[in-house]
C-alpha cells in the first residue's frame, strides 16, 4: 500500500473512490458542504433519503453525484465532539471496505476536519488488506487497496499529514511483519526460522545488524537457564540480537528483548490439549520486537535500539527440565524450576543479563508471559512493570496516544518472597495468587542494572474464537515510544 497526502479541489480530484465523511450537525461538515455545494446539492439529497448517512458505522455508496471522483463514498462519523482515533479509523476501516468492494483499489479521503487521526487512519486501512493465506493451497483473491490518499483542506498542513502517514505506515507495516511471524506454525516458525528471518531484515541495510548466537555459545556465556528450556526440543535454541544504529555512535540504545518461544506444550508441567495450538502465539513478543526494528529502518529513526530475542520450543521430552531441576542462570543466580511451563521467564533471564552489555539506556521486555494477565486486563491492555517510573509512565503514554493500552501493575518487594525457594536461590513459580506480578518480580531480579519495564502481552497479542489471528500488538506503543525518544513525534 502507498500512502501520500495533497493539497487538491475535492471535486475536481481524479480517484477511483472519494470518502467524504459526514457528522451529525447540520453543516454535516466542511468537505461534505463543499461537494454538496459543488454537486448542485446532490448530498443533501441523499441525506434526505438515507436519513442515517451521518451516523457512526453508517457507509453510503452514491451515484450520480457528478463530480471527477468515479465513486462518492460518504462515511457517517456521528458528532463531531465525540470524535476520537478509534472510531475515526473504524469508520476509514469500513468505508476502505466498501469502496474494495465496489471495486475500487485506490481510494481518497477528504481530510479537513479538525481531527489529527491520519497515523491511525493508515493502520487500520492496512488492516483491511491483512490475509494470512501462506498456508492455504488457494490463495485469496480479494484485491488489496494500493493507494490511500489524504486531501487536506489547507496546503500549510500538507508536510505534517505526509510525515504522519509514512509514520502510520511504517508502523502498519511492522504490524503486519508481527502478525505473519505470528500466526505461523510451530512447525515452520522455528528459532531457526525466526533467525533467518532476522538476517533477512538486515540483508541489504546498512543501519541494521543481525547476529545469531548458537547453543554452544549460549553455553560459553553460561545461560543454564535459556538452554535448559531447550534441551527438551529437537530444534536448537537461537538467540537473535538485532542493531539498529539510526543515532550517533555515543548515544545508549534502547533495548527491546521479545519471548521467542516458538511454541509451548508447558514441557513435563504439560498445558492440557484443548486451546493449545494457541501457543503457537508464545513468540509474539518476539514478533513486536521485529515489527518495531523493521519500522525503526522503514522511518530512519535517529536513535540507537538493539532487539534481544531468546528463542526456543518448549516441549516435553526424556531431556526436558523437570519439576524440581536447578539450572544456574548467566548471572550465577540459581533457579529451581518447579513448573517448567513457566519457561518464559527462564529464557528471558538470560537474555536480560546479555543486555546489559549494551549498556542500555532503558530495556523494555515484551513477553507473552501469564495467562494470570489475561484473566486481570483482557485483551484491552498490556500488563506493564517496571522498576523506574519514568519509564513506566513514557510507556503508559504511548499507550495512551497509540490507542495501543497497557496498565501498570506494582511488583513491590513484598511479593519477593512468594519466589523463595528451599533449594536455589528463587523457584520460577510464586504460587497462585498474583501470578503476572511475581512472573514480573523474577524477572525484577535480572534487571538490577538498568532502567526496565516488562510489558505482558499474553492478553493483547492475539484475539481468540472465530477471528484467531495475531494482533500486531504492541508495535503500535513501541513505536510510538521509539518516536518520541527520537523526536520525531
Ligand atoms: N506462554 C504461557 C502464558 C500464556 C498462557 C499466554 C495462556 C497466553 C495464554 C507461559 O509460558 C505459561 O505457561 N505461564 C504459566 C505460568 C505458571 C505456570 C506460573 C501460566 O500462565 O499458566
Ligand atoms: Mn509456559
Ligand atoms: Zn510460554
Amino acid at each position: 500500500m502507498q500512502v501520500s497526502a495533497t493539497f487538491l479541489a475535492l471535486d475536481t480530484l481524479k480517484t477511483q473512490c472519494l470518502i467524504i465523511p459526514a457528522f451529525s450537525s447540520s453543516s454535516k461538515g466542511d468537505a461534505f458542504k463543499y461537494i454538496d455545494l459543488k454537486s448542485k446539492g446532490a448530498l443533501s439529497k441523499a441525506a434526505k433519503k438515507l436519513k442515517n448517512i451521518a451516523e457512526l458505522n453508517t457507509c453510503s455508496l452514491l451515484t450520480d453525484i457528478n463530480i471527477s471522483a468515479q465513486r462518492t463514498l460518504v462515511v457517517g462519523l456521528g458528532k463531531a465532539s465525540d470524535l476520537n482515533a478509534k472510531k475515526y479509523a473504524a469508520g476509514i476501516a469500513n468505508a476502505i471496505k466498501a469502496a474494495k468492494a465496489a471495486g475500487a483499489n485506490e481510494v481518497s479521503i477528504a481530510y479537513g476536519e479538525d481531527v489529527s487521526f491520519i497515523k491511525e487512519a493508515v493502520i487500520s486501512a492496512s488492516e483491511t488488506n491483512y490475509v494470512f493465506d501462506d498456508c492455504k493451497s488457494t490463495k485469496s483473491t480479494a484485491k488489496p487497496l494500493a493507494k490511500l490518499r489524504f486531501v487536506m483542506s489547507e496546503r500549510k498542513n500538507v508536510k505534517a499529514a505526509t510525515k504522519a502517514a509514512d509514520q502510520g505506515l511504517a508502523i502498519a507495516n511492522g504490524m503486519t511483519l508481527a502478525k505473519t511471524l505470528g500466526n505461523l506454525p510451530g512447525n515452520i516458525c522455528t528459532p531457526t526460522y525466526l533467525a533467518d528471518a532476522a538476517s533477512d531484515l538486515a540483508r541489504g541495510k546498512r543501519k541494521l545488524k543481525t547476529t545469531i548466537l548458537n547453543e554452544a555459545q549460549m553455553k560459553k556465556l553460561g545461560m543454564g537457564s535459556l538452554l535448559s528450556v531447550s534441551r527438551g526440543s529437537r530444534q536448537p535454541a537461537k538467540l537473535i540480537v538485532m542493531e539498529y544504529k539510526g543515532g550517533k555512535a555515543s548515544q545508549k540504545p534502547i533495548a527491546l528483548v521479545g519471548k521467542g518461544l516458538t511454541f509451548d506444550a508447558g514441557g513435563i508441567s504439560i498445558k492440557p490439549g484443548a486451546g493449545m495450538d494457541e501457543m503457537k502465539y508464545d513468540m509474539c513478543g518476539a514478533a513486536s520486537v521485529f515489527g518495531a526494528m523493521q519500522a525503526c529502518v522503514e522511518l530512519e529513526l535517529p536513535i540507537n535500539v538493539v532487539g534481544v530475542i531468546p528463542s526456543s520450543e518448549n516441549l516435553p521430552d526424556g531431556d526436558a527440565n523437570k519439576p524440581g531441576d536447578i539450572v544456574t542462570s548467566m548471572s550465577g543466580q540459581t533457579i529451581e524450576i518447579l513448573n517448567t511451563d513457566a519457561e518464559g521467564r527462564l529464557i528471558l533471564c538470560d537474555a536480560l543479563t546479555y543486555t546489559e552489555r549494551f549498556e542500555p539506556a532503558a530495556v523494555i521486555d515484551i513477553a507473552t508471559l501469564t495467562g494470570a494477565c489475561i484473566v486481570a486486563l483482557g485483551d484491552q491492555a498490556s500488563g506493564l512493570m517496571a522498576n523506574d517510573d519514568k519509564l513506566a509512565d513514557e510507556l503508559l503514554e504511548a499507550g495512551q496516544s497509540s490507542g495501543d493500552r497497557a496498565w501498570r501493575l506494582p511488583i513491590w518487594d513484598e511479593y519477593q518472597s512468594q519466589l523463595d525457594s528451599n533449594f536455589a536461590d528463587m523457584a520460577n513459580i510464586g504460587g497462585p495468587k498474583a501470578g503476572s506480578i511475581t512472573a514480573a518480580c523474577f524477572l525484577a531480579r535480572y534487571t538490577k542494572k538498568f532502567k526496565w519495564a516488562h510489558l505482558d502481552i499474553a492478553g493483547t497479542a492475539w484475539k481468540q474464537g472465530a477471528a484467531k489471528g495475531s494482533t500486531g500488538r504492541p508495535v503500535p506503543l513501541l513505536m510510538e515510544f521509539l518516536m518520541k525518544r527520537a523526536r520525531v513525534v
